[in-house]
């Protein structure tokens, strides 16, 4: 059964880019019925060699081909997770058109100064990509809890299979998700009483342009392609393939509906059977 999110409000932070798991996340809550709130960087540098990308007109399109599709509401607006300043502007905006929220996905993650070991980590580098991935879940929840004033809600946190097992050479990224899964435990805890239901999802390999930018970093580095760096990955993968952005946000989906009404402070993997411990 397809998860019921009609009249419910949702915002999921990074969702601004096609290809990846923060837009496909918006798209199967727009699909079940929710309200959407495509919340990204705009002209600003999303990881490590990344160009700039204009991304305002593509959020509009992606906000307007939504509302077609699935006759809801989908707005676009521009969040950048590490200063208070936007995630006050997102949240009034939010606030202002739709009133309150129910469903926050925390999704926006990125990585700088990579590969390092930790003894040679640019310090900037480290501060900033814990900066977001961490303290920007940090952020954005504390300006969305108060407007989940109607009969609860639900926070859904994009972690990383990096919280559980290190990473070679990607230590702040990896200390940072561990830490959102601590926190989406410390939250769920103090939320239950509100009716407010917090779990992360901790993501194996999905192919998006992220997955697509890290084989190739590691070829380059290597001396390898990107498909040899690929093939390798897929012999740790029981299920032989990478997983999709439509994958991860049927899970999404189901946290953030009642079908998940029972469950909180947890941190599902989703890894085609790459890591199979709780
Ligand atoms: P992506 O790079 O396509 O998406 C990340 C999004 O976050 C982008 O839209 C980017 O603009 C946004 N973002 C970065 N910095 C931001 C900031 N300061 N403020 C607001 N937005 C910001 O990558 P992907 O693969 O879609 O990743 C989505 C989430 O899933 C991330 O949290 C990532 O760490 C996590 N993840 C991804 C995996 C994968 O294999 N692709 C595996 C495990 C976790």
């Amino acid at each position: 059964m397809a998860a019921d999110l009609k009249g419910k409000a949702a915002l999921v932070t990074g969702s601004g880019k096609k290809n990846g798991i923060g837009y496909g996340i918006v798209r199967k809550l727009a699909e079940s019925g929710a309200n959407v709130i495509i919340a990204d960087l705009v002209g600003k540098e999303t990881r490590q060699n990344e160009p700039f990308p204009d991304s305002m007109a593509e959020m509009t399109h992606l906000a307007k081909d939504l509302e077609k599709a699935f006759k809801i509401k989908a707005i676009a607006v521009e969040l950048d997770v590490t200063l208070a300043g936007s995630i006050a502007q997102m949240a009034a905006a939010v606030q202002k058109q739709l009133g309150c929220i129910h469903i926050l996905c925390n999704n926006a993650g990125t990585v700088f100064g990579v590969p390092n070991a930790v003894h040679t980590y640019d310090e900037d580098a480290w501060m900033k990509t814990i900066d977001v991935n961490l303290h920007g879940v940090f952020r954005v929840s504390k300006a969305i809890v108060p407007l989940m004033t109607a009969g609860g809600g639900c926070i859904i946190n994009v972690a990383s299979r990096a919280a559980k097992v290190p990473p070679l050479f990607n230590g702040a990224y990896a200390v940072a998700k561990a830490g959102v899964v601590m926190l989406t435990k410390v939250m769920a805890k103090e939320l239950a009483g509100a009716g407010i239901r917090v779990n992360a999802i901790c993501p194996g390999v999905i192919q998006t342009d992220f997955t697509d930018w890290r084989f190739k970093l590691e070829a380059d580095i290597l001396d390898s392609t990107a498909e040899a760096r690929k093939a390798e990955m897929l012999k740790s993968i029981p299920m032989g393939r990478l997983g999709t952005a439509a994958e991860v946000a049927d899970l999404v989906a189901f946290l953030a509906s009642d079908q998940s009404s029972y469950l909180t402070g947890q941190a599902i993997n989703i890894t085609g059977g790459q890591l199979m411990e709780i």
